[in-house]
Protein backbone atom coordinates (compact mmCIF):
# COMPACT_ATOMS: atom_id res chain seq x y z
CA UNK A 1 0.00 0.00 0.00
CA UNK A 2 3.10 2.53 1.24
CA UNK A 3 4.73 1.55 -1.86
CA UNK A 4 2.17 1.79 -4.43
CA UNK A 5 1.62 5.88 -2.71
CA UNK A 6 5.21 6.38 -3.17
CA UNK A 7 4.95 5.08 -6.47
CA UNK A 8 2.00 7.64 -7.72
CA UNK A 9 3.59 10.51 -5.89
CA UNK A 10 7.22 9.98 -8.04
CA UNK A 11 4.78 9.65 -11.09
CA UNK A 12 2.71 13.17 -9.84
CA UNK A 13 6.50 14.83 -9.08
CA UNK A 14 7.44 14.03 -12.66
CA UNK A 15 4.31 14.42 -14.17
CA UNK A 16 4.55 18.16 -12.51
CA UNK A 17 8.20 18.72 -13.01
CA UNK A 18 7.69 17.92 -16.68
CA UNK A 19 4.88 20.52 -16.93
CA UNK A 20 7.05 23.01 -15.00
CA UNK A 21 9.48 22.43 -17.74
CA UNK A 22 7.63 22.91 -20.85
CA UNK A 23 6.40 26.35 -19.12
CA UNK A 24 9.37 27.30 -18.50
CA UNK A 25 10.24 26.52 -22.16
CA UNK A 26 7.74 28.98 -23.13
CA UNK A 27 8.07 31.63 -21.15
CA UNK A 28 10.69 33.35 -23.39
CA UNK A 29 7.69 33.66 -26.35
CA UNK A 30 4.80 34.98 -24.66
CA UNK A 31 4.71 39.04 -22.23
CA UNK A 32 2.54 38.01 -19.76
CA UNK A 33 2.89 35.61 -17.21
CA UNK A 34 -1.18 35.01 -16.92
CA UNK A 35 -1.70 34.56 -20.41
CA UNK A 36 1.66 32.67 -20.93
CA UNK A 37 0.62 30.03 -18.17
CA UNK A 38 -3.10 29.31 -20.01
CA UNK A 39 -1.49 29.15 -23.62
CA UNK A 40 1.11 26.73 -22.29
CA UNK A 41 -1.72 24.87 -20.59
CA UNK A 42 -4.15 25.03 -23.69
CA UNK A 43 -1.05 23.82 -25.86
CA UNK A 44 -0.51 20.84 -23.99
CA UNK A 45 -4.18 20.58 -24.20
CA UNK A 46 -4.51 20.93 -27.87
CA UNK A 47 -1.54 18.57 -28.65
CA UNK A 48 -3.30 16.07 -26.21
CA UNK A 49 -6.34 16.45 -28.86
CA UNK A 50 -4.07 16.48 -31.68
CA UNK A 51 -3.01 13.00 -30.76
CA UNK A 52 -6.99 11.66 -30.24
CA UNK A 53 -7.24 12.67 -33.95
CA UNK A 54 -6.62 9.50 -34.95
CA UNK A 55 -9.88 8.53 -33.34
CA UNK A 56 -11.84 8.70 -36.42
CA UNK A 57 -15.66 8.78 -36.79
CA UNK A 58 -16.85 4.80 -37.83
CA UNK A 59 -19.69 4.93 -40.56
CA UNK A 60 -22.37 3.03 -41.38
CA UNK A 61 -23.50 2.06 -44.56
CA UNK A 62 -26.37 4.71 -44.97
CA UNK A 63 -24.25 7.61 -43.80
CA UNK A 64 -21.68 7.63 -46.66
CA UNK A 65 -21.63 10.26 -49.19
CA UNK A 66 -25.04 13.08 -47.77
CA UNK A 67 -26.39 12.44 -50.92
CA UNK A 68 -29.72 14.13 -49.12
CA UNK A 69 -27.43 17.21 -48.23
CA UNK A 70 -27.07 20.00 -50.85
CA UNK A 71 -29.57 21.54 -52.71
CA UNK A 72 -32.20 19.43 -54.23
CA UNK A 73 -31.47 18.68 -57.38
CA UNK A 74 -34.68 19.41 -60.01
CA UNK A 75 -36.14 16.87 -61.90
CA UNK A 76 -33.73 16.96 -64.78
CA UNK A 77 -31.31 17.23 -62.84
CA UNK A 78 -31.96 13.87 -61.00
CA UNK A 79 -32.87 12.08 -64.80
CA UNK A 80 -29.16 12.89 -65.87
CA UNK A 81 -27.82 12.38 -62.82
CA UNK A 82 -29.23 8.63 -63.45
CA UNK A 83 -28.03 8.35 -66.67
CA UNK A 84 -24.67 9.34 -65.84
CA UNK A 85 -24.72 6.92 -63.12
CA UNK A 86 -25.84 4.31 -65.60
CA UNK A 87 -23.51 5.30 -68.45
CA UNK A 88 -19.98 4.60 -66.12
CA UNK A 89 -21.58 1.62 -64.76
CA UNK A 90 -19.00 -0.95 -64.26
CA UNK A 91 -19.60 -4.36 -64.49
CA UNK A 92 -17.98 -6.60 -61.89
CA UNK A 93 -17.27 -10.40 -61.27
CA UNK A 94 -19.75 -12.66 -60.28
CA UNK A 95 -20.40 -13.04 -56.87
CA UNK A 96 -18.35 -16.16 -55.67
CA UNK A 97 -18.89 -19.58 -53.77
CA UNK A 98 -15.28 -19.77 -52.73
CA UNK A 99 -13.10 -16.84 -51.20
CA UNK A 100 -10.66 -14.90 -53.20
CA UNK A 101 -8.02 -16.50 -54.73
CA UNK A 102 -5.01 -14.64 -56.18
CA UNK A 103 -4.67 -17.68 -58.75
CA UNK A 104 -8.39 -17.06 -60.56
CA UNK A 105 -7.90 -13.21 -61.01
CA UNK A 106 -6.60 -11.72 -64.11
CA UNK A 107 -2.87 -11.71 -64.87
CA UNK A 108 -1.43 -9.42 -67.17
CA UNK A 109 1.50 -12.03 -68.25
CA UNK A 110 -1.12 -14.82 -68.88
CA UNK A 111 -3.23 -12.21 -71.35
CA UNK A 112 -2.71 -11.96 -75.07
CA UNK A 113 -3.83 -9.57 -77.61
CA UNK A 114 -4.16 -10.06 -81.28
CA UNK A 115 -4.46 -7.57 -83.84
CA UNK A 116 -7.57 -8.40 -86.30
CA UNK A 117 -7.05 -8.68 -89.82
CA UNK A 118 -9.42 -5.74 -91.60
CA UNK A 119 -12.39 -7.44 -93.73
CA UNK A 120 -10.57 -10.39 -94.01
CA UNK A 121 -7.54 -8.74 -94.98
CA UNK A 122 -3.98 -7.79 -93.24
CA UNK A 123 -4.33 -4.21 -95.03
CA UNK A 124 -5.34 -1.12 -93.02
CA UNK A 125 -5.47 2.30 -94.62
CA UNK A 126 -5.83 6.06 -93.07
CA UNK A 127 -9.17 6.94 -91.72
CA UNK A 128 -10.46 2.98 -91.02
CA UNK A 129 -9.69 1.86 -87.40
CA UNK A 130 -7.80 -1.24 -85.97
CA UNK A 131 -9.42 -3.87 -83.81
CA UNK A 132 -6.96 -6.15 -81.28
CA UNK A 133 -9.21 -8.35 -79.39
CA UNK A 134 -7.85 -9.06 -75.64
CA UNK A 135 -8.33 -12.59 -74.14
CA UNK A 136 -7.75 -12.00 -70.62
CA UNK A 137 -6.50 -15.46 -68.57
CA UNK A 138 -5.97 -15.69 -64.87
CA UNK A 139 -2.61 -16.03 -62.99
CA UNK A 140 -3.19 -20.42 -63.49
CA UNK A 141 -3.25 -19.44 -67.51
CA UNK A 142 -6.64 -20.00 -67.76
CA UNK A 143 -9.26 -17.87 -69.82
CA UNK A 144 -11.55 -15.67 -67.79
CA UNK A 145 -15.34 -15.63 -68.65
CA UNK A 146 -16.02 -12.08 -67.39
CA UNK A 147 -15.30 -8.67 -67.99
CA UNK A 148 -14.51 -5.36 -65.79
CA UNK A 149 -10.74 -5.38 -66.25
CA UNK A 150 -9.56 -1.89 -66.40
CA UNK A 151 -7.33 -1.89 -69.94
CA UNK A 152 -5.59 0.57 -71.80
CA UNK A 153 -4.98 0.60 -75.19
CA UNK A 154 -2.72 3.11 -77.51
CA UNK A 155 -1.15 3.24 -80.72
CA UNK A 156 2.22 4.58 -81.56
CA UNK A 157 4.50 5.31 -83.98
CA UNK A 158 7.61 6.58 -82.11
CA UNK A 159 10.20 7.22 -85.18
CA UNK A 160 7.09 9.89 -85.76
CA UNK A 161 6.47 11.14 -82.49
CA UNK A 162 2.95 10.05 -83.52
CA UNK A 163 0.24 8.37 -81.16
CA UNK A 164 -3.38 8.02 -80.05
CA UNK A 165 -5.28 6.85 -77.21
CA UNK A 166 -7.59 3.78 -78.02
CA UNK A 167 -10.80 2.73 -76.61
CA UNK A 168 -11.51 -0.46 -74.63
CA UNK A 169 -15.45 -2.20 -75.12
CA UNK A 170 -15.37 -4.82 -72.90
CA UNK A 171 -17.62 -7.69 -74.27
CA UNK A 172 -18.29 -8.97 -70.38
CA UNK A 173 -16.81 -12.29 -71.20
CA UNK A 174 -13.35 -11.76 -70.53
CA UNK A 175 -12.66 -10.57 -74.33
CA UNK A 176 -12.74 -7.25 -75.17
CA UNK A 177 -11.85 -5.11 -78.39
CA UNK A 178 -9.14 -2.53 -78.41
CA UNK A 179 -9.89 -0.28 -81.44
CA UNK A 180 -7.77 2.42 -82.35
CA UNK A 181 -7.99 5.07 -84.99
CA UNK A 182 -5.70 4.99 -88.12
CA UNK A 183 -4.97 8.83 -88.70
CA UNK A 184 -1.05 8.78 -89.78
CA UNK A 185 0.86 6.75 -92.51
CA UNK A 186 3.74 4.48 -91.75
CA UNK A 187 4.20 1.62 -89.49
CA UNK A 188 2.06 1.72 -85.63
CA UNK A 189 2.41 -0.18 -82.90
CA UNK A 190 -0.39 -1.60 -80.48
CA UNK A 191 0.62 -1.31 -76.61
CA UNK A 192 -2.09 -2.96 -74.44
CA UNK A 193 -2.17 -2.20 -70.63
CA UNK A 194 -3.69 -4.14 -67.60
CA UNK A 195 -4.49 -0.98 -65.33
CA UNK A 196 -6.15 -3.22 -62.57
CA UNK A 197 -8.18 -6.78 -63.07
CA UNK A 198 -11.91 -6.83 -62.60
CA UNK A 199 -11.24 -8.05 -58.69
CA UNK A 200 -9.44 -5.19 -58.16
CA UNK A 201 -11.92 -2.49 -59.58
CA UNK A 202 -14.32 -4.48 -57.53
CA UNK A 203 -12.49 -3.83 -54.26
CA UNK A 204 -11.94 -0.21 -55.55
CA UNK A 205 -15.42 0.00 -56.03
CA UNK A 206 -16.54 -0.80 -52.05
CA UNK A 207 -14.23 1.48 -50.94
CA UNK A 208 -15.62 4.11 -53.24
CA UNK A 209 -19.08 4.32 -52.01
CA UNK A 210 -18.60 3.06 -48.32
CA UNK A 211 -15.21 4.13 -47.12
CA UNK A 212 -15.22 8.29 -47.93
CA UNK A 213 -13.58 8.45 -45.04
CA UNK A 214 -10.20 6.80 -46.31
CA UNK A 215 -8.98 10.08 -46.83
CA UNK A 216 -9.85 12.76 -44.12
CA UNK A 217 -9.36 16.27 -42.99
CA UNK A 218 -9.17 18.20 -40.42
CA UNK A 219 -9.47 22.56 -39.34
CA UNK A 220 -7.57 24.25 -36.31
CA UNK A 221 -10.40 26.26 -34.23
CA UNK A 222 -8.32 29.41 -32.24
CA UNK A 223 -9.76 32.12 -30.25
CA UNK A 224 -7.28 33.86 -28.23
CA UNK A 225 -5.08 31.68 -26.58
CA UNK A 226 -7.34 28.29 -26.76
CA UNK A 227 -7.01 25.78 -29.87
CA UNK A 228 -7.78 22.61 -31.01
CA UNK A 229 -7.76 20.46 -33.87
CA UNK A 230 -10.80 18.26 -35.03
CA UNK A 231 -12.00 16.20 -37.60
CA UNK A 232 -13.72 17.15 -40.56
CA UNK A 233 -15.48 15.81 -43.93
CA UNK A 234 -18.00 16.10 -46.29
CA UNK A 235 -20.11 14.02 -44.33
CA UNK A 236 -19.87 13.01 -40.37
CA UNK A 237 -22.16 10.38 -38.69
CA UNK A 238 -24.48 12.66 -36.49
CA UNK A 239 -24.61 10.67 -33.69
CA UNK A 240 -21.05 10.66 -32.49
CA UNK A 241 -20.36 13.98 -30.95
CA UNK A 242 -22.23 17.69 -31.88
CA UNK A 243 -21.04 19.06 -35.40
CA UNK A 244 -19.89 22.41 -36.99
CA UNK A 245 -21.71 22.63 -40.00
CA UNK A 246 -20.24 24.54 -42.86
CA UNK A 247 -22.69 23.93 -45.52
CA UNK A 248 -22.25 26.64 -48.28
CA UNK A 249 -25.32 28.76 -48.47
CA UNK A 250 -25.41 30.25 -52.22
CA UNK A 251 -24.76 26.18 -53.51
CA UNK A 252 -25.86 23.75 -50.61
CA UNK A 253 -22.57 22.28 -50.64
CA UNK A 254 -22.04 19.86 -47.31
CA UNK A 255 -18.61 20.25 -45.20
CA UNK A 256 -18.72 19.29 -41.22
CA UNK A 257 -16.01 19.53 -38.51
CA UNK A 258 -16.67 17.85 -35.46
CA UNK A 259 -16.88 21.02 -33.03
CA UNK A 260 -14.51 21.63 -30.67
CA UNK A 261 -14.67 20.78 -26.99
CA UNK A 262 -14.08 24.98 -25.72
CA UNK A 263 -14.46 26.73 -29.00
CA UNK A 264 -17.64 27.71 -30.74
CA UNK A 265 -17.96 26.53 -34.67
CA UNK A 266 -17.36 30.50 -36.00
CA UNK A 267 -13.46 29.94 -34.60
CA UNK A 268 -12.44 27.99 -37.63
CA UNK A 269 -9.19 29.26 -38.60
CA UNK A 270 -8.34 26.90 -41.55
CA UNK A 271 -8.43 23.73 -43.37
CA UNK A 272 -6.14 21.26 -44.00
CA UNK A 273 -5.73 17.34 -45.24
CA UNK A 274 -5.92 15.35 -41.90
CA UNK A 275 -4.47 11.95 -43.50
CA UNK A 276 -5.15 8.85 -45.42
CA UNK A 277 -6.63 5.39 -43.61
CA UNK A 278 -4.44 2.46 -42.96
CA UNK A 279 -5.11 -1.10 -43.57
CA UNK A 280 -8.20 -0.83 -45.53
CA UNK A 281 -8.34 -3.88 -47.36
CA UNK A 282 -7.42 -7.45 -46.32
CA UNK A 283 -4.03 -9.26 -47.31
CA UNK A 284 -5.80 -11.09 -49.69
CA UNK A 285 -7.53 -8.12 -51.15
CA UNK A 286 -4.02 -5.92 -50.82
CA UNK A 287 -2.16 -9.36 -53.09
CA UNK A 288 -4.62 -7.65 -56.15
CA UNK A 289 -2.44 -4.33 -55.98
CA UNK A 290 1.20 -5.52 -56.43
CA UNK A 291 3.18 -3.55 -58.66
CA UNK A 292 4.73 -5.07 -61.66
CA UNK A 293 2.62 -7.99 -61.23
CA UNK A 294 -0.92 -6.94 -61.98
CA UNK A 295 -1.38 -2.89 -61.72
CA UNK A 296 -0.43 -0.99 -64.80
CA UNK A 297 1.28 -3.64 -66.29
CA UNK A 298 1.30 -4.46 -70.26
CA UNK A 299 -0.38 -6.80 -72.18
CA UNK A 300 1.71 -8.72 -75.21
CA UNK A 301 0.54 -9.56 -78.23
CA UNK A 302 -0.37 -13.57 -79.71
CA UNK A 303 1.78 -12.72 -83.14
CA UNK A 304 2.48 -9.44 -84.58
CA UNK A 305 2.24 -6.11 -82.64
CA UNK A 306 2.34 -4.06 -85.32
CA UNK A 307 0.69 -2.54 -88.45
CA UNK A 308 1.72 -0.73 -91.64
CA UNK A 309 -0.71 2.01 -92.10
CA UNK A 310 -1.50 2.94 -96.16
CA UNK A 311 -2.71 6.34 -97.55
CA UNK A 312 -6.15 6.86 -97.45
CA UNK A 313 -8.30 5.05 -99.87
CA UNK A 314 -9.93 7.16 -102.51
CA UNK A 315 -13.31 7.89 -101.89
CA UNK A 316 -15.36 5.21 -104.36
CA UNK A 317 -13.67 2.27 -102.92
CA UNK A 318 -13.90 3.19 -98.71
CA UNK A 319 -17.33 3.07 -99.69
CA UNK A 320 -17.65 0.00 -100.98
CA UNK A 321 -15.23 -1.53 -98.20
CA UNK A 322 -17.12 0.15 -95.48
CA UNK A 323 -17.10 -0.92 -91.78
CA UNK A 324 -20.15 -2.61 -90.67
CA UNK A 325 -22.78 -0.54 -88.96
CA UNK A 326 -22.30 -2.12 -85.78
CA UNK A 327 -18.99 -1.17 -84.98
CA UNK A 328 -18.09 1.66 -82.95
CA UNK A 329 -17.05 4.46 -85.01
CA UNK A 330 -14.08 5.94 -82.81
CA UNK A 331 -13.87 9.97 -81.89
CA UNK A 332 -10.53 10.92 -80.53
CA UNK A 333 -10.09 14.38 -78.89
CA UNK A 334 -7.24 14.31 -80.97
CA UNK A 335 -3.33 12.77 -81.55
CA UNK A 336 -0.07 13.09 -81.57
CA UNK A 337 2.14 14.04 -84.66
CA UNK A 338 5.88 15.19 -84.52
CA UNK A 339 5.25 15.43 -80.66
CA UNK A 340 2.44 17.82 -80.39
CA UNK A 341 -0.97 17.30 -80.45
CA UNK A 342 -3.46 17.68 -83.11
CA UNK A 343 -7.21 18.04 -81.59
CA UNK A 344 -9.69 16.77 -83.89
CA UNK A 345 -12.34 19.39 -84.33
CA UNK A 346 -12.84 22.55 -83.29
CA UNK A 347 -9.58 24.09 -82.21
CA UNK A 348 -7.12 24.24 -85.27
CA UNK A 349 -3.16 24.30 -82.86
CA UNK A 350 -1.32 27.12 -83.66
CA UNK A 351 2.32 26.91 -81.88
CA UNK A 352 3.64 29.20 -79.15
CA UNK A 353 7.70 28.39 -79.20
CA UNK A 354 8.39 32.00 -78.65
CA UNK A 355 7.68 33.22 -75.09
CA UNK A 356 7.22 36.89 -77.24
CA UNK A 357 4.16 34.92 -78.62
CA UNK A 358 2.46 34.21 -75.51
CA UNK A 359 2.17 37.39 -74.44
CA UNK A 360 1.26 38.89 -77.57
CA UNK A 361 -1.65 36.23 -77.51
CA UNK A 362 -2.46 37.01 -73.90
CA UNK A 363 -2.34 41.07 -74.07
CA UNK A 364 -5.01 42.94 -72.11
CA UNK A 365 -6.53 39.07 -71.03
CA UNK A 366 -7.30 38.00 -67.08
CA UNK A 367 -6.62 34.75 -66.76
CA UNK A 368 -8.52 32.65 -63.89
CA UNK A 369 -7.38 29.14 -62.91
CA UNK A 370 -9.60 27.48 -60.27
CA UNK A 371 -8.86 24.19 -59.62
CA UNK A 372 -6.77 21.57 -58.32
CA UNK A 373 -2.50 21.20 -58.80
CA UNK A 374 -3.03 20.33 -61.98
CA UNK A 375 -4.29 23.95 -63.05
CA UNK A 376 -1.89 25.35 -60.81
CA UNK A 377 0.74 23.27 -63.09
CA UNK A 378 -0.49 25.70 -66.11
CA UNK A 379 -0.23 28.54 -63.95
CA UNK A 380 3.22 27.93 -63.14
CA UNK A 381 4.02 27.11 -66.60
CA UNK A 382 2.65 30.25 -67.96
CA UNK A 383 4.61 32.55 -65.03
CA UNK A 384 8.18 31.01 -66.41
CA UNK A 385 7.41 31.28 -69.69
CA UNK A 386 6.55 34.62 -70.36
CA UNK A 387 9.44 37.13 -69.92
CA UNK A 388 8.04 39.61 -68.37
CA UNK A 389 5.33 38.01 -66.21
CA UNK A 390 5.94 38.71 -62.15
CA UNK A 391 4.38 36.87 -59.63
CA UNK A 392 3.31 38.88 -57.00
CA UNK A 393 3.83 37.99 -53.09
CA UNK A 394 0.27 37.37 -51.80
CA UNK A 395 1.73 36.16 -48.98
CA UNK A 396 -0.15 33.29 -49.63
CA UNK A 397 1.08 29.43 -48.34
CA UNK A 398 3.15 27.72 -50.52
CA UNK A 399 1.59 25.41 -53.25
CA UNK A 400 -1.97 26.43 -51.93
CA UNK A 401 -2.05 29.96 -52.86
CA UNK A 402 -4.09 32.23 -53.77
CA UNK A 403 -1.85 33.21 -56.35
CA UNK A 404 -1.72 36.18 -58.95
CA UNK A 405 1.06 37.79 -61.49
CA UNK A 406 0.91 40.03 -63.51
CA UNK A 407 2.97 41.63 -66.70
CA UNK A 408 2.48 45.24 -66.61
CA UNK A 409 3.60 46.06 -70.44
CA UNK A 410 1.13 43.56 -71.96
CA UNK A 411 -1.86 44.11 -68.96
CA UNK A 412 -1.79 40.91 -68.72
CA UNK A 413 -3.51 39.25 -65.22
CA UNK A 414 -3.11 35.43 -64.48
CA UNK A 415 -4.64 34.12 -60.88
CA UNK A 416 -5.19 31.10 -58.97
CA UNK A 417 -7.32 29.98 -56.44
CA UNK A 418 -7.69 26.47 -55.23
CA UNK A 419 -11.29 24.59 -55.14
CA UNK A 420 -13.34 24.48 -52.38
CA UNK A 421 -13.35 21.15 -49.75
CA UNK A 422 -12.65 18.42 -50.38
CA UNK A 423 -9.24 19.59 -51.24
CA UNK A 424 -5.88 17.82 -49.55
CA UNK A 425 -3.99 20.44 -49.45
CA UNK A 426 -1.70 21.36 -46.59
CA UNK A 427 -2.87 24.02 -44.80
CA UNK A 428 -5.73 26.24 -46.59
CA UNK A 429 -7.07 29.80 -44.46
CA UNK A 430 -10.79 29.01 -43.88
CA UNK A 431 -10.98 32.74 -45.44
CA UNK A 432 -9.60 31.53 -48.62
CA UNK A 433 -12.18 28.76 -48.80
CA UNK A 434 -14.31 29.40 -51.63
CA UNK A 435 -16.28 27.66 -54.45
CA UNK A 436 -15.48 27.43 -57.85
CA UNK A 437 -19.09 28.44 -58.31
CA UNK A 438 -19.21 31.30 -55.92
CA UNK A 439 -15.87 32.53 -57.49
CA UNK A 440 -17.49 32.69 -61.08
CA UNK A 441 -20.89 34.40 -60.08
CA UNK A 442 -18.13 37.41 -58.69
CA UNK A 443 -16.56 37.62 -62.12
CA UNK A 444 -17.82 40.40 -64.51
CA UNK A 445 -16.01 38.04 -67.65
CA UNK A 446 -16.50 39.28 -71.46
CA UNK A 447 -14.39 38.99 -73.86
CA UNK A 448 -10.75 39.58 -72.13
CA UNK A 449 -11.76 37.08 -69.71
CA UNK A 450 -10.68 33.68 -69.72
CA UNK A 451 -11.65 30.87 -67.09
CA UNK A 452 -9.62 27.79 -66.66
CA UNK A 453 -11.05 25.01 -64.27
CA UNK A 454 -10.10 22.21 -63.22
CA UNK A 455 -11.58 19.78 -60.74
CA UNK A 456 -11.17 16.08 -60.08
CA UNK A 457 -8.32 14.88 -57.98
CA UNK A 458 -9.99 15.57 -54.98
CA UNK A 459 -12.97 13.72 -56.05
CA UNK A 460 -11.43 10.00 -55.76
CA UNK A 461 -12.04 9.10 -52.79
CA UNK A 462 -16.34 9.99 -52.72
CA UNK A 463 -19.26 8.47 -54.68
CA UNK A 464 -19.59 9.93 -58.23
CA UNK A 465 -22.78 11.84 -56.83
CA UNK A 466 -20.30 13.80 -55.54
CA UNK A 467 -19.04 14.69 -58.17
CA UNK A 468 -22.50 15.13 -60.01
CA UNK A 469 -23.57 17.49 -57.72
CA UNK A 470 -20.50 19.66 -57.98
CA UNK A 471 -20.24 20.06 -61.25
CA UNK A 472 -23.86 20.20 -61.52
CA UNK A 473 -23.45 23.45 -59.50
CA UNK A 474 -19.84 24.67 -61.43
CA UNK A 475 -21.95 24.22 -64.51
CA UNK A 476 -24.79 26.79 -64.27
CA UNK A 477 -22.29 29.26 -62.69
CA UNK A 478 -20.64 28.63 -65.95
CA UNK A 479 -23.75 28.88 -68.01
CA UNK A 480 -25.11 32.32 -65.80
CA UNK A 481 -21.63 33.62 -66.89
CA UNK A 482 -21.80 33.20 -70.38
CA UNK A 483 -25.05 33.99 -70.53
CA UNK A 484 -24.20 37.65 -68.86
CA UNK A 485 -20.82 37.92 -70.91
CA UNK A 486 -21.31 35.99 -73.63
CA UNK A 487 -17.64 35.85 -75.17
CA UNK A 488 -15.69 34.57 -72.10
CA UNK A 489 -13.53 32.21 -72.52
CA UNK A 490 -14.12 28.74 -70.35
CA UNK A 491 -11.65 26.02 -70.66
CA UNK A 492 -11.83 23.19 -68.99
CA UNK A 493 -9.02 20.33 -68.06
CA UNK A 494 -10.36 16.77 -68.23
CA UNK A 495 -8.83 14.40 -65.61
CA UNK A 496 -5.51 12.59 -66.50
CA UNK A 497 -3.61 9.13 -65.67
CA UNK A 498 -0.90 8.72 -63.57
CA UNK A 499 1.40 6.75 -61.78
CA UNK A 500 0.28 3.81 -59.40
CA UNK A 501 1.13 1.51 -56.52
CA UNK A 502 -0.80 -0.07 -53.94
CA UNK A 503 -1.31 2.96 -51.75
CA UNK A 504 -2.07 5.22 -54.73
CA UNK A 505 -4.15 3.12 -56.07
CA UNK A 506 -6.74 2.92 -53.06
CA UNK A 507 -6.98 6.81 -52.54
CA UNK A 508 -6.35 8.10 -56.83
CA UNK A 509 -6.63 4.89 -58.84
CA UNK A 510 -6.96 5.92 -62.42
CA UNK A 511 -10.19 3.85 -62.44
CA UNK A 512 -11.67 6.87 -60.36
CA UNK A 513 -10.36 9.26 -62.15
CA UNK A 514 -11.89 7.52 -65.49
CA UNK A 515 -15.14 7.41 -63.70
CA UNK A 516 -15.07 10.93 -63.00
CA UNK A 517 -13.54 12.23 -66.21
CA UNK A 518 -16.18 10.54 -68.16
CA UNK A 519 -18.88 12.55 -65.81
CA UNK A 520 -16.61 15.70 -66.42
CA UNK A 521 -17.20 15.40 -70.30
CA UNK A 522 -20.52 14.54 -70.26
CA UNK A 523 -21.46 17.59 -68.41
CA UNK A 524 -19.50 20.20 -70.35
CA UNK A 525 -20.46 18.48 -73.43
CA UNK A 526 -22.94 20.58 -74.97
CA UNK A 527 -22.16 24.14 -73.54
CA UNK A 528 -19.94 26.89 -75.50
CA UNK A 529 -16.70 25.41 -73.72
CA UNK A 530 -12.72 23.70 -74.63
CA UNK A 531 -12.27 20.76 -73.04
CA UNK A 532 -8.66 20.02 -73.03
CA UNK A 533 -8.43 16.19 -73.08
CA UNK A 534 -5.85 15.93 -70.26
CA UNK A 535 -6.96 11.93 -70.01
CA UNK A 536 -6.11 11.32 -73.96
CA UNK A 537 -2.93 13.72 -73.74
CA UNK A 538 -1.64 11.52 -70.73
CA UNK A 539 -2.84 7.86 -72.08
CA UNK A 540 -1.28 8.50 -76.06
CA UNK A 541 1.83 9.76 -74.68
CA UNK A 542 4.95 7.52 -74.22
CA UNK A 543 5.88 9.31 -70.92
CA UNK A 544 5.30 7.40 -68.05
CA UNK A 545 1.94 8.19 -66.56
CA UNK A 546 2.08 11.00 -63.59
CA UNK A 547 -0.06 12.93 -61.99
CA UNK A 548 1.55 16.41 -62.65
CA UNK A 549 2.60 15.44 -66.46
CA UNK A 550 5.57 16.16 -67.76
CA UNK A 551 6.12 19.51 -69.47
CA UNK A 552 5.89 18.15 -72.97
CA UNK A 553 2.84 17.51 -72.28
CA UNK A 554 1.99 20.76 -70.22
CA UNK A 555 3.45 22.43 -73.09
CA UNK A 556 0.69 20.95 -75.40
CA UNK A 557 -2.48 21.67 -73.08
CA UNK A 558 -1.02 25.07 -73.37
CA UNK A 559 -0.55 25.39 -76.62
CA UNK A 560 -3.93 24.35 -77.34
CA UNK A 561 -5.79 26.94 -74.49
CA UNK A 562 -3.74 29.43 -76.40
CA UNK A 563 -5.04 28.19 -79.54
CA UNK A 564 -8.47 28.77 -78.63
CA UNK A 565 -7.79 32.16 -77.16
CA UNK A 566 -6.05 33.49 -80.03
CA UNK A 567 -7.14 31.77 -83.51
CA UNK A 568 -5.43 31.50 -86.34
CA UNK A 569 -7.01 34.22 -88.44
CA UNK A 570 -7.74 36.63 -84.87
CA UNK A 571 -5.13 39.61 -85.63
CA UNK A 572 -7.42 39.63 -89.16
CA UNK A 573 -10.42 40.87 -86.99
C1 LIG B 1 -29.67 1.50 -43.87
O1 LIG B 1 -30.90 1.82 -44.44
C2 LIG B 1 -31.73 0.69 -44.70
C3 LIG B 1 -33.00 1.16 -45.43
O2 LIG B 1 -33.33 2.44 -45.08
C4 LIG B 1 -32.04 -0.01 -43.36
O3 LIG B 1 -32.86 -1.15 -43.59
C5 LIG B 1 -30.75 -0.42 -42.70
O4 LIG B 1 -31.02 -0.99 -41.42
C6 LIG B 1 -29.82 0.78 -42.54
N1 LIG B 1 -28.53 0.33 -42.05
C7 LIG B 1 -27.93 0.88 -41.00
C8 LIG B 1 -26.62 0.28 -40.62
O5 LIG B 1 -28.40 1.82 -40.39
C1 LIG C 1 -26.48 22.21 -42.30
O1 LIG C 1 -26.94 23.44 -42.80
C2 LIG C 1 -27.68 23.35 -44.00
C3 LIG C 1 -27.93 24.75 -44.52
O2 LIG C 1 -28.26 25.62 -43.51
C4 LIG C 1 -28.93 22.56 -43.73
O3 LIG C 1 -29.68 22.45 -44.91
C5 LIG C 1 -28.54 21.16 -43.22
O4 LIG C 1 -29.68 20.42 -42.91
C6 LIG C 1 -27.65 21.29 -42.00
N1 LIG C 1 -27.17 19.97 -41.65
C7 LIG C 1 -27.47 19.38 -40.51
C8 LIG C 1 -26.93 18.01 -40.30
O5 LIG C 1 -28.15 19.92 -39.67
Amino acid sequence: MCRNLSKYAIFFLFLALSGLIFLLRNIHIVENWNCRTISALYQLQSQVHSSFLTRLPSFNENQTFCAHLGQKPSPEDELEERYLLDSIEWPGPPPRSTPLSLRQTSDPVHSLFTILPNNGRREWHVGEQLEALVQMHDFQGRPKHYGGDLLLARLHSPGLGAAVAGTVVDHKNGIYSALLPLLWVGSAQVEVTLVHSSEAVAVLKQLREERPDRVFFKSLFRLGFLSETTVCNMCLPADQQPLCNYTDLYTGEPWYCYKPKMLSCDTRINHAKGGYLKHLITNKEALLFQSGVNIKVQIHASGADSINVLPPKDKFEEESNSLSPDHIQLTPSGYYFEDSWRPLGGVLMRHFDEPAAIALCLRNKVINMYGDSTVRQWFEYLITSIPEMKELNLQSPKNVGPFMAVDINHNIILKYRCHGPPIRFSTVLSSELRYISNELDGLSGGPNTVVVLSIWAHFSTFPVEVYVRRLRHIRRAVVRLLGRAPGTLVVIRSANLQALDQEVSLFNSDWFSLQLDMVLKAMFKSLNVLMVDAWEMSLAHHLPHALHPPPVIVKNMIDMVLSYVCPENSSLK
